[in-house]
């Protein structure tokens, strides 16, 4: 098994030699010795593929559109399969996305916006179908999450998602605890099926002592990668071809699903994955929900949101002006400089920014007045579109109902 990821049945893509070696699974997310996630290494441990400049042109080609800033950036940084997946949309061949949410918080925070932006941006460009998973189960074995408490923050999580800005008419969003039975389930025990104790132990690190529940939980992440799970969408088509979205913390489910594809007579899903967004205290991990000072929400007022930024981000600035003035910022840590690469829209803007601060002519409390200005506006825009999002509208996203999308 585990056909193309190095980490070995020792465990996740951990090193064993040297101290601190970075740790990258779907639970946690730790730097090497210096704190940091080394991009390239990691791209070597899992066995994906670097998303060069060529393909990022020849999507450009393709739809016809700008790329996405977080294509343009490198903030998408890797892939599995994806020219497959261009020259099924080059050929007029269908296909479909597919990403998920664990709930486990009330609100989501900038991190967990970027797939979902991103996933808008795909939808839009390739003018394809859509199924977004609710993981509450997961958070459920987890976090230990109360089941209803889970279902119902996958209800609240789903309206954030759907601010979004997706279309109706070609995506369907399901929690786990609603939709798991029918094709669906079929496919589910289809995987349990292939995969053995050894194989989820080596590649998420399981120990005996973890619950029987999580061990069987892969498999839900895995089937809907598989076009058959969603009869309302596809019928009993097999040849729909799936491209994932996702954090890079996610490849291991999709290894596994990749690995036992073909056993069951299905298509491997393509990958596109992304670095991690920093917490606002630096480079060393994700954000976390529960650190309500190392993110900012998507319900935090403007003035929560300048209020982090001003204490909490981390900065690359000189230690005093002068310091700052002869030998400028040191983007490479820079959490203001970091965030405004995802989300400053204006190219031209961001690059004269890059230098300006990175020279020393800016100050910090400057770009950090940027940022604010940008977050804030990002954030207010989201709150608009949020409370557009009724009960009716969650129902229209998660009802089975026919879909006439291919
Ligand atoms: N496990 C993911 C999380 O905790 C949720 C998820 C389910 C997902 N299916 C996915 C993420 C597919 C990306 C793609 O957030």
């Amino acid at each position: 098994m585990a056909e193309e990821a190095k980490p070995s049945a020792d465990g996740p893509a951990t090193e064993q030699a040297g101290e601190q070696e970075q740790s990258i699974d779907p639970w946690s997310v730790s730097g090497g010795a210096d704190g940091k996630i080394d991009y390239n290494k990691l791209l070597e441990q899992f066995g994906c593929s670097k998303l060069t400049e060529e393909l990022v042109a020849r999507v450009e080609r393709l739809t016809g559109k700008p790329a996405h800033p977080f294509l343009k950036r490198g903030i998408f940084f890797a892939h599995r399969d994806l020219e497959e997946i261009l020259d099924c949309y080059e050929k007029g061949v269908p296909f479909y996305l597919y990403t998920g949410r664990g709930p486990s918080s009330e609100a989501l925070h900038l991190g967990h916006l970027v797939p979902f932006m991103f996933t808008k941006y795909l939808q839009d460009a390739f003018n394809v179908p859509l199924v977004i998973q609710l993981t509450d189960d997961e958070k459920s074995l987890w976090r230990g999450l109360d089941i209803d408490e889970a279902r119902r923050l996958a209800r609240e999580n789903a309206k954030d998602i759907i601010a979004c800005g997706f279309d109706v008419a070609k995506t369907f969003i399901f929690s786990d605890f609603e939709f798991v039975g029918g094709a669906f389930y079929r496919n589910i025990i289809r995987i349990q099926r292939c995969v053995t104790m050894n194989q989820v132990r080596g590649i998420f690190g399981f120990t005996p002592e973890d619950n029987i529940g999580k061990i069987a939980f892969p498999a839900v992440q895995a089937a809907p990668s598989f076009p058959d799970c969603f009869p309302h969408m596809f019928g009993t088509r097999k040849d729909v071809r799936c491209l994932i979205p996702c954090a890079i913390d996610q490849d291991p489910y999709f290894r596994m699903t990749r690995d036992v594809a073909p056993r069951i007579g299905h298509l491997k899903p393509a990958l596109i994955e992304s670095k991690f967004f920093p917490a606002l205290q630096g480079e060393s991990g994700k954000m976390s929900a529960s650190d309500t000072t190392s993110a900012i929400f998507v319900n935090d007022t403007p003035a929560q949101i300048k209020e982090k930024i001003t204490k909490y981000a981390f900065s690359g600035g000189g230690a005093t002006l002068e310091e700052h003035r002869s030998r400028g910022a040191n983007l490479a840590v820079d959490v203001p400089w970091k965030y405004l690469n995802f989300f400053m829209e204006d190219d031209v803007k961001l690059a004269k920014i890059g230098e300006e601060y990175g020279s020393g002519r800016m100050l910090t409390g400057e770009i950090k007045k940027e940022l604010t200005t940008v977050l804030t506006d990002l954030v207010s825009r989201h709150q608009r579109a949020r409370a557009q999002v009724t009960e009716d509208v969650v129902d229209a996203f998660m009802a089975v109902r026919p879909m006439h999308v291919l």
